[in-house]
């Protein structure tokens, strides 16, 4: 594997799989693979999850890890071509990016969605722009349009606690009080779209994501109709797609957010989210905390799929 933006690219899941549980059965076993390699982690936003799953991922692997705040004591980054720098950005992305290539083996970058224009959100210009001009692999770490490592960590997730060969998956909109970017609802769309799981989204009219993510789930408006029978309800909110709203955060209806009544609609279903959560705005106290919830074990496998994709990468250096 050279570089990692989509799930796509994980090919059969059965495989990826298989590889996805040697690595957490054995997550010291390809300590030598990484030696004298160096992992740079670039931040253009905040991180938690991936900040620490990543590196410790990279660690498992026997690799050395730089990490680099964009926003915090780097130069500030011009992105765009052409612009005057007369302002306060300092250094071009041009530059930097190949500095910052010639210091590593393989870069993860974390770039979210600017909102600025669909266009370079969906064009993905940021993340492009390392894997054309680091002259390293890349790998997202959470880019405009997916997140690629949180989704693969979910459906490891689910594979590890569903008790039905075709579980019914329910991805859900809850409410959220800032815009979202739609990274992990289309990544995760895009991954359940690779099974033969049934999966439908749900939403409020307004929030209908791009048609190439949605792919063969069924879109269904009223919500309470998409929790019945679920075996796995996957909580997010995401700010509107659609035009003239990309990017806008159209309604707060807090009765979209997951309660116990919600759940108790479900065929006894396990609570999901990428996190972090907005608690009693997207999921009530008592669902969250409650057995169903499998949000922890969840982001404890964020390094589980790091550490299998960037085992990929090194085999393929
Ligand atoms: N889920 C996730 O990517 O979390 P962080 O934003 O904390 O990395």
């Amino acid at each position: 594997m050279r570089h990692f933006t989509s799930v796509k690219q994980l090919g059969n899941l059965g495989d990826a799989f298989a590889k996805a549980f040697a690595v957490k059965r054995q997550p010291f076993a390809d300590q030598a693979l990484g030696r004298n390699k160096t992992l740079l982690m670039i931040f253009f936003n905040n991180s938690l999850r991936t900040r620490l799953s990543t590196q410790k991922a990279a660690m498992n692997l026997g690799m050395n890890v730089i990490v680099l705040d964009v926003n915090q004591g780097a130069w500030k980054l011009e992105t765009e071509r052409g612009v005057i720098m007369d302002g306060d950005k300092s250094e071009h992305l041009l530059e930097a990016i190949p500095v910052m290539g010639s210091y590593c083996d393989v870069i993860g970058v974390r770039s979210f969605a600017r909102f600025e224009s669909k266009e370079a959100d969906y064009g993905e210009e940021i993340l492009n722009q390392f894997i054309k001009y680091s002259g390293k692999p890349v790998f997202s770490m959470e880019a405009a349009t997916r997140h690629p490592l949180q989704t693969f960590a979910d459906m490891i997730t689910i594979e590890e606690y569903k008790k039905t060969a075709k579980p019914k998956i329910v991805m859900t909109w809850a409410p959220h009080p800032k815009a979202l970017p739609q990274a992990v609802p289309n990544s995760f769309a895009e991954g359940i779209n690779m099974t033969d799981y049934e999966f439908v989204i749900t939403h409020p009219h307004g929030y209908e994501l791009a048609p190439e993510f949605v792919g063969n789930a069924r879109v269904e408006y009223d919500q309470d109709k998409a929790l019945r029978g679920a075996d796995f309800v996957y909580a997010k909110n995401w700010a509107a797609y659609a035009d003239p709203d990309y990017g806008k955060v159209l309604n707060m209806d807090r009765s979209w957010t997951v309660t116990a009544e919600k759940m108790a609609l479900t065929n006894n279903a396990y609570f999901m989210h990428c996190l972090p959560v907005r608690r009693n705005m997207i999921v009530s106290d008592d669902v969250i905390e409650s057995p169903q919830s499998i949000v922890i074990p969840e982001a404890a496998n964020r390094v589980v799929s790091a550490q299998t994709i960037l085992k990929e990468i090194l085999l393929g250096l």
